[in-house]
């Protein structure tokens, strides 16, 4: 479906963000490898997260949907059922890159795992090879990409380092070593999202961190209390996006989860002197259990370019494509180093934000690690292929609102991977002024 964008006169009003995306997928897979029923407040429904209630349902776990609330049974930490056929993952990479860390325990059983056309296109091979270490046998096409099969055995801890800072790679091996035997240690470059962390010691895990290192204990059984799903700052992301770039804008985004490992967009916002308001988390070395929430107060201003280094990068991986936007309308230049993993997401995300951007008017260029935008220009409008991205679909709506000449979004319809009512929610904010 495409969609066209007008410029927009100012944003206002108060609106509260969608439920988180990560939480979400965590608290399913957490929920199905629980012993006791599981009841997840605030679940974000969308194309993604409900593939991952499809998935547990697969593997032996009874899901009840009642409004805001989901319930799982789960069928235990070491009793997946083995599916009748493939387990698709739709276009999840977080379900596709999780799941098998629990699978790859469950001993003497078998699970293939599929998904969409861009799921066929991304690596998981970064997740094989810790794997492989702790004992499992995994069958990947071409050695690296979807189908991918997991034959579960008897595990063994590992310490593992990984070389590029991932959430997801990390939270992989961590289930793993839930049901390894002994200890299990990931190490990582730089800090990136730690829910996983944060929801296993919820659960009753014996988990640690001392600096770039987290280590697991192996566990008998998983218990989790009720769980409420805060709302997505990645998400919320481009609605304080619109709100900085439209002149006249004031808005009030409520909900919005504030764990610092995912703040690193607005703290970037803020050194371009973007004007957001809000109780955000600080930088801690101890590990917490809770999920903070603020709501943030957002205006538009006058914004100026700026460096993100490349140990920012992954605090604000899902929000570079932002950056890029924010970049053309500020002072100066903004560049970003050290993103090279933005080439391995939905699409190649270097490349469809800068073709992107330049269709609508942007000074941009692509580096190998990310990109770099001349800006205070503004954008004029035009035509930008989502290439079937949420973010790059959500981009370039925003980017409408704040251009002179609105922009039409070819394959607007990506956007419920993550968001579902982003079009809706934006239509609200652009008539409340
Ligand atoms: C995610 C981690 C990030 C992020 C993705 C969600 C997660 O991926 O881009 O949207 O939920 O763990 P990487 O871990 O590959 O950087």
């Amino acid at each position: 479906m495409d969609m066209r964008f007008e410029p927009a006169r100012a944003l206002g009003g108060k609106i509260d963000a969608p439920a988180d995306k990560s939480i979400s997928h965590r608290a399913a897979l957490l929920g199905a490898m629980a012993s006791e029923p599981v009841r997840i407040e605030n679940y974000l429904h969308a194309a993604d997260t409900t593939s991952t209630l499809e998935a547990v349902r697969a593997l032996g776990a009874l899901v009840e949907v009642r409004d805001d609330t989901v319930v799982v049974r789960g069928t235990g930490l070491r009793e997946a059922h083995e599916p009748e056929g493939p387990i698709d993952v739709g276009n999840a990479g977080t379900l596709m890159r999780l799941l098998p860390g629990w699978l790859a325990s469950q001993e003497g059983r078998s699970f293939a795992l599929d998904g969409d056309e861009s799921i066929r296109r991304r690596p998981v091979d970064r997740i094989a090879a810790p794997l492989r270490q702790m004992g499992a046998e995994l069958e990947a096409r071409e050695g690296r990409f979807a189908p991918l099969v997991v034959h579960g055995s008897h595990l063994r801890a590992i310490s593992f380092e990984l070389e590029v800072a991932s959430a997801q790679v990390k939270s992989c091996v961590l289930l793993a070593g839930l049901a390894a035997d002994g200890a299990t240690t990931v190490g990582e470059p730089t800090r990136s999202r730690d829910h996983t962390e944060r929801m296993l010691l919820r659960a009753g895990v014996a988990v640690h961190r001392n600096g770039r290192h987290v280590t697991v204990v192996n566990a008998d059984e998983l218990l989790l209390e009720p769980l409420r799903v805060p709302g997505d700052p990645s998400s919320a992301a481009f609605l304080v996006a619109a709100g900085v770039l439209v002149p006249g804008s004031r808005l009030l985004i409520g909900d919005v989860g504030v764990n610092w490992t995912r703040t690193g967009f607005l703290r970037i916002l803020r050194r371009m002197q973007g004007i957001v308001l809000g109780d955000l988390e600080q930088e801690t070395g101890e590990l917490l259990r809770d999920e903070p929430v603020s709501d943030l107060d957002v205006a538009h201003g006058a914004l100026e370019g700026t460096i993100v280094e490349p140990e920012e990068v992954p605090l604000a991986i899902d929000e570079l494509p932002l950056v890029a936007l924010l970049g053309c309308f500020a002072e100066g230049e903004t560049v970003v180093r050290g993103a090279q993993e933005l080439r391995v997401k939905e699409s190649d995300r270097i490349a469809g934000v800068v073709d992107g951007l330049r269709g609508l008017g942007a000074d941009i260029e692509a580096t190998d690690d990310g990109f770099a935008v001349r800006g205070g220009g503004g954008l004029r409008g035009g035509t930008i292929d989502s290439l079937g991205d949420h973010r790059l679909a959500m981009m370039g709506a925003v980017a409408g609102l704040a251009s002179r000449e609105g922009v039409e979004v070819l394959g607007m319809d990506a956007a419920a991977v993550s968001y579902p009512s982003f079009v809706e929610d934006l239509e609200r904010l652009c008539s409340s002024r």
